[in-house]
């Protein structure tokens, strides 16, 4: 495995050679450490963190100040991968300028070397002014989740011609504007692969087919750590919702019935400091007794 840093370059050159870019989320140091040695080549801190990491119902509630403590972690464990933080709702809706600082705040205060954004042609201004300004720029596109209460739901779009066209201007005007990469998130494979075909950037897949350049899931999804919901695209590749409750339950169990921690788990005071220890209460245990008899 190459151990060279990846960039957005090295995603591009990717796509050149048809080799297949593999993405994942994290959001803490541990994760975002295997993820690195596994050699996976992009990982994002999601707003995802606000369902699967902190209990929300949506994405929405997640603030800018979480995302960046959550980058912040996340980035203590990354030496390879390319990080990339995704710009959570509200940050950059209001206005440009309210996405330019927030976005910069990633970079600069938390070790981010991207950000993502969700939306079509409504965010290719903010899109060209960050890329303007050193600050590259992932898009999403499709089921974006931040949009679920005007979709009425987690909803696979572009289900219609005319639904598909609107995402393929859409992606066609996000490269324009300066996006390195494109998240194609719960549309139609058959829409995924006519967008794959007609950019230059990478498409990364999530419910989106295999004709993408690369995939992104949702970690906690993949690992069985989460199960509120699980998407027809999610695969799981461990059960560790089992495997953790498992442990749980046996150490409850052991430690009720004294079985942990045992004389392995336990440190020992040297003898002669034990019997040292016993001589100064031998004597304080004298002295006791001498005070209560005056
Ligand atoms: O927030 C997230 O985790 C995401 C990925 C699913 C692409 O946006």
């Amino acid at each position: 495995m190459a151990t060279a840093r990846v960039t957005t370059v090295t995603l591009r050159e990717m796509k050149d050679r048809s080799e297949r870019i593999s993405m994942l989320t994290a959001y803490d140091y541990p994760i975002a450490r295997l993820l690195d040695e596994a050699g996976i080549e992009v990982i994002l801190v999601g707003d995802s963190l606000a369902m699967v990491g902190l209990g929300y119902e949506t994405t929405l509630p997640v603030t800018m100040e979480e995302m960046l403590h959550h980058v912040r972690a996340v980035s203590r464990g990354v030496k390879r991968a390319l990080l990339v933080a995704d710009m959570p709702f509200g940050s950059f809706q209001a206005s440009v300028e309210d996405g330019v600082r927030n976005a910069g705040r990633f970079l600069k205060e938390a070790g981010a070397q991207a950000v993502k954004l969700e939306g079509g042609r409504e965010v290719a201004d903010l899109t060209r002014r960050l890329t303007s300004v050193g600050i590259p720029v992932m898009g999403h596109l499709g089921l974006t989740p931040q949009m679920v209460h005007q979709f009425g739901g987690f909803k696979v779009q572009g289900r219609t011609a005319a639904a598909a066209e609107r995402l393929r201007e859409d992606a066609l005007l996000l490269e324009e504007a300066g996006v390195f990469a494109l998240v194609l998130e719960g549309i139609p494979w058959q829409v995924a692969e006519v967008i794959t075909t007609e950019l230059r950037i990478p498409t990364i897949g999530i419910g989106a087919g295999s004709s993408c350049d690369g995939q992104v899931l949702v970690t906690n999804d993949l690992l069985g750590l989460f199960d509120d919901f699980t998407p027809k695209f999610v695969k799981r590749y461990a059960n560790l919702k089992e495997t953790i409750a498992a442990a749980f339950t046996r150490y409850r169990q052991e430690v009720k019935a004294g079985e942990y921690p045992g004389p392995e788990h336990a440190f020992r005071l040297d003898d002669g400091e034990v019997r040292r220890w016993q001589e100064q209460l031998d004597r304080r245990r004298r002295q006791v007794k001498t005070l209560g008899r005056g």
